[in-house]
């Protein structure tokens, strides 16, 4: 969020209505934001489909331009020329609008052999520091100063490939070595890579670019450096996250929701806990279809892990899930430290919660009464959006550029489902506050 002038939205919920129907979800934002970002490496025109439309987007296409890339948009398809692309630095400005923005690292270092961001700080949800990725560019030949929160990487001798094992399977890091590797000499190879089927989308697409990167979605992944990629056309894959969330609304809610054109095997790890909690899944080709039971049963134990594990991003719609089930349900959370701001929101709708740490123990109510909130991040956000949808009234979720981030369009997409959904504009705030880093 920029300082000055911006509009202060909020969602308003009639709760207690079914939401069911049809749809297809939104292209992946955890997918398009690297994707993009690996435009800039080809130095050529990409044609991105399915791109959702999201101010993490924005902010994304503010920085491609700012290194110089020319970006048209129409509908859901972006299309990045990065052949300007003369800047090697971005400003802490634009690195503050989007948490996710240290992936640039990787993409700037590869194209430029040279980069200057700033460090990102705290954020809601824990650290999030950036250890892994700065080693592992050390790894590749790349000289790192820190000075005053800027990180200045040189690589004079240009970029070695290496092999590099992650001591976490970092998201961000894995992105990061792979959009460094794939202009660099020689071959690298990453153990412990993360698995997570965004890495897959980007390595398509940059394959799909001329690069050679084998074994991604597996723990090793090998990228032997090419001299030049060239631009592409590419389609997102499903928004996974949203599948999951639009899917836990349906069951919290009773009622029967189809996802068309999904990946069903990149939902796989919510069916366990949603079969558990009595909801009937199927699964036909790229349809997912669930009913949900007349009352909901607790979830046993959800902890969230690295894919093929319980996701971290659906640890606040799961958990609004349990408030509403029979029964006791414990969430630990494995990868934040802090992932659990949502709760103090949560029990203004009589939800009844105890964390320590990072376990929650939720013991499920009868019923849920309306309440006036502030979405805390972005997945902590649309899970409020759930607590509004099957409580008694009327629900306020504010601060809801945080869901803006990551969810295109929610209150049409429920409204669609038969929710009662709408999005107020309250009135304009003139400050100067620079809002927290959002969380992706
Ligand atoms: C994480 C999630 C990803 C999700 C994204 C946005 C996992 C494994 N990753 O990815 O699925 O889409 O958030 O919500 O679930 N860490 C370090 N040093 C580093 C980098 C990370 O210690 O240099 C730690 C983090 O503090 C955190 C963990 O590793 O505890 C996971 O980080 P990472 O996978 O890098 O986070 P994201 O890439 O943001």
């Amino acid at each position: 969020m920029q300082k000055g002038v911006y509009k202060l939205e909020k969602i308003v919920i009639n709760g207690k209505r079914k939401i069911g129907g049809e749809i297809s979800v939104q292209g992946a934002k955890n997918s398009a934001l690297p994707i993009l970002v690996a435009s800039l490496l080809t130095g050529g025109v990409s044609v991105i489909h399915n791109c959702p439309r999201l101010s993490d987007v924005d902010a994304t296409v503010k920085i491609l331009e700012y290194l110089g890339c020319t970006v048209k948009r129409e509908g859901h398809t972006v299309v990045v020329d990065s052949s300007g692309a003369d800047r090697f630095d971005v400003p802490d400005s634009l690195m503050r609008e989007m948490r996710s923005s240290i992936v640039f690292l990787g993409g700037i270092l590869g194209r430029m052999g040279k980069a200057e961001l700033s460090a990102p700080g705290g954020c809601e949800i824990g650290l999030r520091p950036i250890d892994l990725h700065l080693n592992a560019m050390e790894q590749f030949g790349v000289k790192i100063e820190s000075d005053g929160g800027e990180v200045l990487c040189s690589a004079p001798e240009g970029l070695h490939g290496a092999h590099i094992n992650l001591s976490f399977p970092s998201v961000g890091a894995t992105e990061n070595i792979i959009l460094a590797a794939t202009l660099a000499e020689g071959t690298t190879t990453v153990t412990n890579a993360a698995r997570e089927p965004e890495i897959c989308d980007l390595a398509d697409f940059l394959n799909r670019c001329g690069a050679k990167i084998h074994g991604a979605g597996d723990g090793t992944v090998t990228v032997e450096g090419v001299k030049k990629l060239h631009g592409t056309e590419h389609t997102v894959i499903p928004d996974r996250i949203a599948a999951s969330t639009f899917m836990i609304a349906a069951a919290m809610t009773g009622g029967m929701l189809c996802l068309k054109d999904v990946i069903p095997s990149h939902i796989g790890p919510l069916f366990y806990p949603l079969r558990e909690a009595g909801c009937d899944i199927t699964v036909s080709g790229r349809w997912v279809c669930l009913e949900a039971p007349h009352r909901l049963k607790r979830i046993k134990m959800i902890r969230t892990m690295p894919y093929p594990g319980f996701p971290t991003d659906v640890q606040a719609q799961i958990m609004a899930l349990t408030t509403v089930a029979d029964g006791t349900s414990v969430i630990i959370e494995n990868i934040f430290e802090s992932r659990f701001k949502h709760i103090g929101e949560f029990l203004r709708f009589g939800a009844k919660i105890s964390a320590e740490g990072r376990m929650a123990v939720v013991e499920g109510v009868k019923e849920l009464h309306s309440a006036s909130v502030k979405a805390t991040d972005l997945r902590g956000g649309i899970a409020m959006v759930l607590e509004g949808l099957c409580a008694e009234g009327e629900t306020t979720v504010s601060d809801i550029y945080h869901i803006d981030r990551g969810y295109e369009n929610p209150e049409n997409v429920l409204s669609f489902l038969g929710a009662d959904v709408k999005r107020v504009t309250d009135h304009e705030r003139k400050d100067n506050k620079i809002e927290e880093l959002p969380f992706a």
